[in-house]
């Protein structure tokens, strides 16, 4: 499994249909999971592992500090056929700090640790960690190093590093991915100064030109809200970041393929629009896209609306954005 791109964990974007879509657009992508506490997991009424088997590579993003209950979850989540494990060192939110777990463990490295170990110790799938570059006045360079030194000495070789701190009190977590200042520097350090471990870095990153900046220095680029509002971004991921000869399907043909997709998501009870609203930045820059995006916002919630409903939007866009 080769980690050049990759699609950020996002809670409530990147569920099981929208990583359906994207997979339609890129095939190499590994694609992450939203974050999944191992409460939710271990006491849930839900099947929060579920998934579809076209997703893969895959990779669950785990919410939880408690070592027994992270290894019991990365074990399910082997068995059920995931790709990796990932655990939340980054999220700020203070739901997730009242769970003693996100990006407050930082300050806890020797805890990370052991849930790495424990995690480790009962999957063969990689272990790894998606963390920030510090944590409210613990932003010096020596802290970072501190926390992956401690974390690969148990066995993480794989680190994502969102290149911004996170200020625990006083922002709310989407202020959290905006005012601290990003400097991929830190995360560029890493990986000069820890140079066998894998290291990729996240935030901010628009386009497909800065992801090979980024990997001028870097094994990984991972990519969220702009792979979110902006999908097709990733047509180009393939061919530019993997080397991939294969042509990407066009706009259009994403379309057709999400419409048996969506039948038998309605088809099993659910709705048009749990699957159509991930679908909505398709085509982002193309004339018609406002078009595609208030047709599907006016009618897929509507009671009764159903697969065709792709069909017909596609059908409302101006010619040349039919064939896009
Ligand atoms: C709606 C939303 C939900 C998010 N949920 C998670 C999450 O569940 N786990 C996590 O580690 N990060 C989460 N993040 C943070 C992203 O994974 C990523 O680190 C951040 O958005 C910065 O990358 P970007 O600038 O490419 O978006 C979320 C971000 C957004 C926008």
């Amino acid at each position: 499994m080769k980690r050049t791109f990759s699609v950020a964990p996002m809670l409530d974007w990147t569920d099981r249909h929208y990583r359906y879509f994207a997979r339609l657009i890129s095939r190499e992508a590994l694609l992450y999971t939203e974050m999944v506490t191992t409460g939710a997991i271990i006491h849930g009424k839900g099947d929060y592992l579920a998934f579809n088997e076209e997703e893969h590579p895959l990779a669950l993003q785990l919410g939880g500090s408690n070592p027994q209950d992270l290894a019991h979850c990365a074990k399910l989540a082997a068995e059920r056929g995931y790709d990796e494990v990932n655990l939340n060192v980054g999220c700020p939110s203070d739901r997730v700090q009242n769970g003693r777990f996100g990006a407050c463990l930082m300050a806890e490295p020797a805890l990370v640790a052991e849930c790495v170990t424990a995690m480790r110790d009962v999957v063969d799938i990689p272990v790894t960690v998606k963390t920030r570059i510090g944590i409210d006045e613990q932003d010096s360079y020596g802290f970072l190093t501190d926390f992956v030194g401690t974390v690969a000495e148990a066995g993480c070789d794989i680190f994502t590093i969102h290149a911004r701190k996170a200020w625990l009190k006083g922002l709310s977590p989407k202020e959290n991915r905006e005012i601290p200042e990003l400097n991929y520097d830190r995360a560029y350090q890493i990986k000069r100064d820890f140079s066998a471990l894998n290291i990729s870095v996240n935030g901010g990153v628009k386009s497909l030109d800065e992801c090979e900046v980024h990997l001028q220095h870097l094994d990984g680029v991972m990519v969220g809200r702009e792979a979110y509002q902006d999908p097709y971004m990733m047509a180009g991921v393939d061919s530019r970041l993997y080397g991939a000869t294969s042509t990407p399907l066009s706009r259009a043909q994403v379309v057709e393929r999400m419409i048996p997709y969506l039948e038998r998501h309605i088809a099993q009870g659910g709705r048009a629009n749990h699957v159509t609203r991930h679908m909505l930045g398709l085509f982002n820059g193309m004339p018609g896209a406002r078009q595609w995006r208030r047709y599907l916002a006016q009618n897929a919630h509507l009671p009764g609306a159903d697969a065709q409903i792709l069909a017909a939007a596609l059908a409302s866009l101006p010619a040349d954005a039919q064939a896009a």
